[in-house]
């Protein structure tokens, strides 16, 4: 239907022309790609203080339109260089964030159609894009394909929605993790008000595993003070060591007490996909809920969190169907994602997952894993081959690999990461394990060659 006076309705909202629109596009894309095809030569991690970026970026309200391509230069130039460049092949820091570019096509397809994935009526096609990849993401995880599942923000936020539901279901009681589980799953409980005597924050073991012994001893403790076990936090793929706690001993233990098993696998669940990983990772399939972050391992742009959960418990906790909503409801198999979790609009995060794993095939996700897995053997290997220089303090696993320069201090290994990060060659953190300060490196991009990290550890003891 044409508009009351025959013209075509422009294309942008606010008036910009196609032509104007299509340039500014293709100088994105373009952009994008100078970016991915030379960071190798640029830094991992630039930064700089708020004051000089806030001058740089700032300035009066742009009450009247300022220069597109001198806004853009801004952005390219000032804004998204000074940040940590996950993307980077010598980014070792924290959890490296090495998205792929089929990725990037389906996150920007995404944003251009102004997706949305709230209820089946109102996002059919992005809803049913969710439910196929949350079917796949259960079949790597070795999951019953009947679990139900939710794409959130990230890790903090699968992990928030599982315990919320589970505690909806089930009623309040004790959660054991430990000290090596991530501080997001200690900061749900409190956020969801559990008490204070609910929250078991147990002590790991010398390989900084939560023990299916400690946890036992912990239940005994509280039940015998009238206190109700409720759940049982495994990690598998420590932040800090990428070790998996005895996940078939723990789910033993959660089938004699009857108590729910979350794994959080934020880190290192997509492991799985990979034959290495997959062995470490045995007892994955026994989760009643999974946490797994695709921004992680499966190669994906921020943001994107899973949360895989056996079926019925998802919709009792969230939903809501006020009147205003009630012409947006599904039916039958059509789930409305909006009464999966915390949020009402909500974005589709599925159609970069699903796009990327039909561009590259699983095959290829399962390949640059393992790559990652024996890439980290071989930095450990490295290591060990000056044993009076170097300590391994934790070998290397699902990626990760602490180590420490004998008779040096903490400042001093603190001192030698802050360097080599503000030189831009590589990005790389300490932490801290069981009091002592370590360097750690996290290796997960498949770009990352054998010489990046001899190179990143020479610079570190030079
Ligand atoms: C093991 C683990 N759990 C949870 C999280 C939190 O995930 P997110 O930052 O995506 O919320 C992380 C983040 O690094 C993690 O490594």
């Amino acid at each position: 239907m044409a508009a009351d006076d025959d013209r075509p309705y422009p294309a942008d909202t606010l008036g910009m022309d196609s032509a104007e629109m299509r340039r500014l596009g293709y100088a994105a894309v373009d952009a994008v790609i100078e970016h991915l095809e030379s960071k190798n030569n640029s830094p991992a991690i630039a930064s700089s203080d708020a004051d000089t970026l806030l001058a740089a970026l700032g300035g009066a309200l742009p009450e009247q339109p300022q220069a597109t391509d001198k806004s853009l230069e801004l952005l390219m130039h000032t804004a998204l260089h000074h940040q940590q460049h996950g993307d980077h092949p010598r980014y070792f820091a924290r959890v490296p964030g090495p998205s792929s570019y089929a990725a990037i096509i389906g996150e920007w397809l995404g944003v251009g159609f102004n997706t949305i994935a709230a209820s089946w009526p109102g996002g059919a096609g992005p809803s049913a894009i969710e439910l196929i990849v949350i079917n796949w993401l259960c079949q790597l995880m070795g999951l019953p394909e009947d679990y139900e599942g939710v794409l959130v923000s990230g890790g903090s936020q699968a992990s928030l929605t599982a315990i919320a539901a589970v505690r909806a279901s089930r009623g309040p009681g004790c959660v054991y993790l430990s000290d090596q589980t991530h501080a997001s799953l200690g900061r749900a409980l409190r956020t969801l008000g559990f008490d204070e005597r609910h929250i078991r924050l147990l002590p790991s073991d010398a390989e900084h595993r939560l023990t299916e012994e400690t946890v036992a001893t912990a239940i005994a403790e509280d039940s015998r003070n009238g206190l109700s076990p409720l759940m049982v936090i495994a990690t598998a793929g420590s932040t800090n060591t990428g070790v998996v706690d005895p996940l078939q001993e723990l789910a033993a233990l959660c089938d004699t007490w009857d108590l729910w098993l979350h794994v959080d696998g934020a880190y290192g669940a997509p492991a799985a996909l990979s034959p290495k990983g997959a062995a470490t990772l045995a007892g994955l399939d026994r989760a009643d809920s999974l946490t797994l972050d695709p921004h992680k391992w499966l190669f994906q742009p921020y943001d994107v969190g899973c949360l895989l959960i056996k079926p019925g418990l998802l919709e009792p906790c969230f939903a809501m169907n006020p009147e205003y909503l009630k012409d947006v409801q599904g039916a039958d198999n059509a789930v409305d994602f909006r009464n999966r979790g915390f949020e009402l609009t909500r974005r589709s995060r599925a159609l970069k997952l699903w796009l990327s794993f039909r561009s590259y095939g699983v095959a290829k996700f399962r390949e640059a894993i393992e790559y990652s897995i024996n890439l980290t053997e071989i930095a450990e290997d490295y290591l060990r081959k000056n044993p009076t220089r170097w300590e391994v303090v934790t070998p290397a696993q699902l990626g990760i690999i602490c180590f420490s320069l004998r008779g040096e201090t903490a400042e001093e290994h603190e001192r030698r990461a802050r360097a080599l990060s503000e030189s831009g060659f590589a990005c790389v953190t300490t932490t801290r394990l069981k009091g002592r300060t370590v360097l750690r490196l996290c290796i997960i991009n498949p770009l990352t060659t054998e010489w990046d990290i001899r190179e990143t550890i020479d610079r570190l003891g030079a």
